[in-house]
Order: C-alpha cells, then structure tokens, then sequence
C-alpha cells in the first residue's frame, strides 16, 4: 500500500514518524475516518469541516489547505487503484520537547492511509448485539465534539464487547445517560420519533448522524435530541447505530435481552444508500477509465514525487 506523509507518497514500510511525535506520545492529535466508494470519498466536505474545527480547537495547524487535502487524497486513491476503500486522515501536532507543554512543537505531522472497506454482510453484521459497558464518557467534554486521537474509553469498551463475544459496546456519560457506541452514534425511536443523545451528551457528533437526522426529516420523520437513561432502549420501536464506515446498523439486543425492532430502520438503511449511491454517481467516475488512469497515474507520480508505486503484492 503506498500511503501520505507529510507532503510525500511512500511505500508503507518506508513511511516513518518520530518517536517523539505528540500523536504517538500523548494522542495529540486528531483524525477522520473516511469511506472511498468508486474512488470518491464519502461526505468529504462534512467530514473536513469536523476536521478543520477540531484543528481550531487544538490549536492545529493542518500544513495543507482542505482542497489541497483533497488533491492528495484523490492521488493516493490513484496510486493505489483502490475504488473501495476506508481512507484515514491523521494530523498531530508533531514531534516536540518532553512534556504537556505544546510549546516548540511546530511542525505537524499529516498522514493519508487506505484500508479495505469492509465486505458487508460478511465481517460487518447488519445487526449488532451490545453490551452496556463499565467505561464512560463525560459528560459536557467540548472535546467529544471534535475526533482527537483520545479514544482509550472507546478502546477498552470495545475490548469488553470482544471478550463478551458481543458485536460492540455501549457507553454511558457520567451522569448515567445514553452517549454512544465504542465507534457509532445511536439512536433510537420511540413513536413517530427518532431520538438521539445531545451535543453535550459526551458522543463524537458523528457525520453519519447528521446525515441520517437530515434524511429522516426529508422522510417526514420527527427527530429530537435527549439526555436519556438506557432504559428507554427497551422501551424503544428501534435502535440503530451510525458510522462513516458501516452506515446504518440496527442493534438487535442489549446485555443479552432482546429489542424491538422496526420497519423503520430498514427504510432509513434504502434511503441512506440512496443516498450513497446518488453522491457517488454526481461524481460519476467511470470506474473503468479510473483503473485505467490509475495504472499510468501510478508510475508517472510515483516517479515525480519520489514515492514508490504500489508492487502487485501491495495491491492485493
Ligand atoms: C466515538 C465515535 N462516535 C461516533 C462515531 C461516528 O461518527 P461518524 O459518523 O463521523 O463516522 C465514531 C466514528 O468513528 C466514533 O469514533
């Protein structure tokens, strides 16, 4: 796989970041996670705007300009040949002096990486069972609001649902409320309603989740956010998770227990692809003419930019 950093293309193994990056020895930093579907990213401008706010927030300074990022977002899809995809963006604030102190770290580190989409309906199950995990979020963190490289209590809730055999895990605030899953946003419905945990609540505001609350209103269907303890899943027509990767999942149990389950979400899943589907096809890239591109695009660039093109066991 040939990945970015830094401004430059590089064989994977030869991609190299310091070890006094701030990313590596804090989580300083920030990231998106991406889904490239016939050589497009997914959303790009959603997930952008969430980046370069969060870059506010830390007081990062992104070295390339989003169309820029953009630019070498596209390149790397191309020297890889990769229609399908998962596209990982990282910016720390590089490396620096020991210590919190973020003074002297002045140059930032951004990497570009692929991965391969999930095969759905394989590894992804369409519906997930949860477990309530011990970990928790807090609650009014400003931080949720924005993706940092900060995830330990999403690391180790996932890591309870792997050893409970579970799909993933839910986790609560510190005031007992609903936030999110280890990777997801939830929601819920209840009546004619679609429910889903506030801003404050202490979830990542997931892109996915906006796009699914603007596309229940195109629908007719009533959204609101609120502070609610898990009982309400019980009590709920519905649960859903959403994604950037898997889009809409539908949880189908909670700590061992059945949940109701709902024509809804099925209709929101066609809409939500509809939807994929539609982005995809206005940036209709033949996907021919692009894997004839890439091909050529892979060689000539590679040379140009000193990075080495993808070998055929890369590409596998
Ligand atoms: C903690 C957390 N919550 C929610 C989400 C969903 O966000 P998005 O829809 O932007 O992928 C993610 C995505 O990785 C996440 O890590």
């Amino acid at each position: 796989m040939v990945v970015f950093l830094n401004g430059r293309f590089f064989a994977q193994d030869a991609a190299v970041v310091s070890v006094f990056d701030r990313g590596f020895l804090y989580g300083d930093g920030l990231f998106e996670t991406l889904l490239v579907a016939r050589g497009q990213p997914f959303l790009w401008d959603a997930h952008l705007e969430r980046f370069a706010r969060g870059a506010d927030m830390l007081k990062l300074r992104p070295p390339l300009t989003s169309v820029e990022m953009r630019r070498a977002a596209d390149r790397l899809i191309q020297l890889n040949a990769l229609l399908s995809a998962v596209l990982r963006i990282t910016l720390t604030r590089g490396p620096g002096p020991r210590g919190y102190s973020p003074a002297g770290a002045d140059n930032p580190t951004l990497a570009m990486t692929l991965h391969p989409a999930p095969r759905l309906n394989a590894k992804q199950p369409a519906r997930v069972r949860l477990i309530t995990s011990t970990y928790r979020v807090a609650a009014d963190d400003p931080l949720a609001n924005v993706k940092t490289c900060n995830k330990l209590p999403h690391i180790l809730a996932r890591a309870e649902a792997d050893a409970a055999r579970a799909d993933d895990a839910l986790l609560l605030n510190t005031r007992g409320h609903l936030a999110e899953a280890s990777a997801s946003n939830l929601i819920w419905i209840s009546g004619d309603v679609l429910l889903t945990p506030p801003g404050g609540a202490g979830a990542l505001m997931g892109i996915t989740r906006g796009a699914v609350v603007e596309l229940a209103r195109k629908l007719g269907l009533a959204t609101r956010q609120a502070n609610e303890k898990p009982a309400v899943l019980r009590r709920a027509s519905g649960v859903f998770l959403t994604n950037s990767i898997h889009g809409i999942t539908e949880v189908v149990e909670l700590d061992g227990k059945a949940l109701r389950r709902s024509a809804v979400v099925a209709r929101l899943q066609r809409s939500y692809e509809s939807l994929f589907l539609a982005e995809g096809a206005s940036k209709q890239c033949d996907e021919m003419s692009l894997r004839g591109r890439t091909a050529r695009a892979a060689s000539r660039r590679a040379a140009q930019s000193g990075a080495q093109a993808p070998s055929a066991r890369d590409k596998k």
